[in-house]
């Protein structure tokens, strides 16, 4: 992540070669828009669905904000992985290995036990009828609303998937430590663009990570792209204690929005201005030489949160409507997210 201004006037032109060509090759597996979602699938089937599930989180979001953060990023997790269809949820069993082994997910995706619990209310209410895959979507829209964030209508009508992919979940979820053209690529495969990567990004405005996620960044250039004044040196040191060099405490977590932790704002992007992102990957959108575009998006949403929340609410539709053309033909609605029916 050295900022070399010699670099500079070449990039534009590199950046541009390189997005093409992974845009170019890697082309996208799934549809983004499906012509099966809709805002009124439930309107006659199951009317109080959104009700049902707004009520859910509100409670699980006052007993604990971070519950709020879970639910979105499990949603993100599960639309990555085979499109959004719930293939996240799902247990291992004998016959199915599920996703929640995957690297990017063990010890570290948690909220499953929020879905469950909202989806025994809505299965006594309607059996049979909405999909986990539903569910998450729209748990994770009032996840956002509940800790301040904006609202968007959420198309439903997705179906549960009989299978998931271990080896999906561990090549498609983008990592820490991971460069920022890397990770755009896997946005592009996913049929979003640079812009959603940036707007999306900013769901660490709330939320935790693990010490093993931002010890290498805190060890190694978080320095060089602080301002190194007393109030960055001080968070620095703090950041040190929760997680030594040494090692130890990978577990320890730290909130990626030190400011404002529990409230989706765009503190996240005003962070990254300072040079004072906790993951590798989040300072990279505004500090990588290969950034250019990524930059101007986050110095954007940094000084115009309404345009952050805008670009979030389209960027976070575009998310759900990733869908898998097979989960549609061989779905089902799963009586319990964690197993395919039997
Ligand atoms: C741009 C690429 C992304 C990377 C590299 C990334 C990586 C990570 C990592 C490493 C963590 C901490 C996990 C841990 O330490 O256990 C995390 C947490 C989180 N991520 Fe991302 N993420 C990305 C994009 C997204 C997107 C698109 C969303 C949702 C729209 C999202 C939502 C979250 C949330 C809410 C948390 C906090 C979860 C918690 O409190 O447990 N992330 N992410
Ligand atoms: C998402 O899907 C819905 C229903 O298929 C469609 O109406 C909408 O235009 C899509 N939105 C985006 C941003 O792709
Ligand atoms: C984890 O963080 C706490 C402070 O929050 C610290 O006291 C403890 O030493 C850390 N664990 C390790 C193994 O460093």
């Amino acid at each position: 992540m050295a900022l070399s201004p010699l670099f500079h006037s070449n990039l534009p032109s590199l950046q541009f070669v390189l997005l093409v060509s992974i845009f170019i090759f890697s082309g996208s597996l799934y549809a983004s828009d499906d012509p099966h979602l809709s805002l009124d699938y439930y309107a006659s089937i199951c009317p109080t669905v959104f009700d049902i599930i707004r009520k859910e989180m509100e409670c699980e979001v006052l007993s604990d904000p971070r519950n709020a953060a879970l639910v979105v990023r499990l949603h993100f997790h599960d639309c990555f992985v085979q499109g959004c269809d719930g293939s996240v949820l799902l247990d291992d069993t004998i016959t199915l290995q599920g996703e929640k082994k995957a690297s990017p997910n063990i010890n570290s995706l948690k909220g499953f036990r929020i879905i469950d619990k909202i989806k025994n209310k809505v299965e006594s209410e309607c059996p049979g009828i909405v999909s986990c895959a539903d569910i998450l979507t729209i748990a994770a829209r009032d996840a956002v609303i509940l800790v301040g964030g904006p609202y968007w209508d959420v198309p439903v009508g997705r179906k549960d998937s009989k299978t998931a992919s271990f080896e999906l979940a561990s090549a498609n979820i983008p990592t820490a430590d991971e460069g920022l053209v890397s990770i755009i690529s896997k946005f592009l495969y996913q049929g979003l663009s640079v812009t959603d990567t940036a707007a999306l990004s900013g769901a660490h405005t709330i939320g935790m990570a693990r010490c093993a996620n931002f010890r290498a960044r805190i060890s190694g250039d978080f320095e060089t792209t602080s301002d190194k004044g007393p109030m960055s040196e001080t968070y620095l040191s703090n950041l040190k204690s929760i997680c030594p060099a040494a090692g130890g405490g990978d577990n320890n977590v730290s909130a990626m929005d030190n400011i404002t932790p529990n409230l989706f704002d765009n503190s996240y992007y005003q962070i990254l201005l300072r040079g004072e992102g906790l993951l590798n990957s989040d300072q990279e959108l505004y500090s990588s030489i290969l950034g250019i575009q990524t930059k101007q998006l986050v110095v954007k949403y940094a000084h115009d949160p309404i345009s952050f929340f805008q670009q979030f609410s389209d960027s976070m539709v575009k998310l759900g409507n990733i869908t898998n053309p097979d989960s549609f033909t061989n779905g089902e609605v799963r009586k319990n997210c964690r197993f395919v029916n039997t």
